[in-house]
């Protein structure tokens, strides 16, 4: 049914634009971000993308970390829909569990990373544009307190984000109730 057909009193079809432009450049973030960590630790020292990996996932972690932020401060101002209908009480409250655990995490990678990248006392190198700064002197305790850190969230991270999206994919191809549409088009 056209949005113009609805009765007045309808919730609305879609996330608003923001809601729905924000999740995807932050999911393409995530999981971009996630397949380039896997792969770029297991190179060997003398592969041509040993360093350029290293120095893109962090530039383009600072930058989801950016663009979560820009997400926390749009979902204060613009909430998401009440969740469908469709789902019962509890499994409402679990995707609503499941929606804080991941933007939970998707701030704590980009915090850890940035500490951890940071530990050696050294800035961050943004495209070739601009460095971050340390916060602190070089600490390699808290080197390591952070690799672990970066390391235990990322893959809790891609463990949601399965959940998730296995969840979203059953909404949209089985169920066919609207949740993956009203979040992407
Ligand atoms: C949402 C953002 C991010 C995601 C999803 C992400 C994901 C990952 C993943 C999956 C790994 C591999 C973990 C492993 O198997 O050990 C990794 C490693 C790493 N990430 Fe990130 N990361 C993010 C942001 C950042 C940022 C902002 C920085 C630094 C500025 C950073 C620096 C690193 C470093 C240095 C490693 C290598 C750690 C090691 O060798 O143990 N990451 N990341
Ligand atoms: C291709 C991957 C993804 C798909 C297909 C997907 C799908 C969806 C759908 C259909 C909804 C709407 C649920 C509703 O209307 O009640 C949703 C909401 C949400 N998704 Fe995803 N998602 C994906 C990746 C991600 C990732 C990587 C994150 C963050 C780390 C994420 C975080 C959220 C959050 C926080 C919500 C709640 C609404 C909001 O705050 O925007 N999603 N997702």
């Amino acid at each position: 049914m056209p949005d113009s057909a609805l009765p007045r009193t309808a919730a609305p079809h879609h996330h608003d634009l923001g809601t729905r432009l924000l999740h995807a450049l932050l999911a393409l973030h995530i999981i971009g971000l996630s397949a380039l960590g896997l792969w770029m630790v297991d190179l060997s020292f003398y592969h041509p993308w040993y360093h350029r990996s290293l120095e893109l996932h962090k530039a383009f972690g600072v930058l989801a970390g950016l663009v979560v932020t820009f997400k926390l401060v749009w979902r204060v101002l613009h909430p998401p829909l009440p969740p469908p209908a469709t789902l019962g009480p509890w499994q409402a409250r679990i995707a609503r569990i499941v929606h804080g655990l991941l933007l939970l995490l998707a701030v704590a990678l980009p915090v850890t990373g940035y500490l951890l990248s940071t530990s050696a006392g050294e800035p961050i190198a943004l495209f070739g544009w601009m460095e971050l700064p340390p916060l602190f002197g070089r600490s390699d305790a808290q080197g390591r307190l952070m690799g672990d850190l970066h390391t235990w969230a990322a893959w809790s991270l891609m463990g949601l984000v399965a959940l998730h999206v296995g969840a979203a994919l059953m909404h949209g191809f089985i169920k066919r109730d609207g949740t993956l549409r009203r979040m992407f088009w």
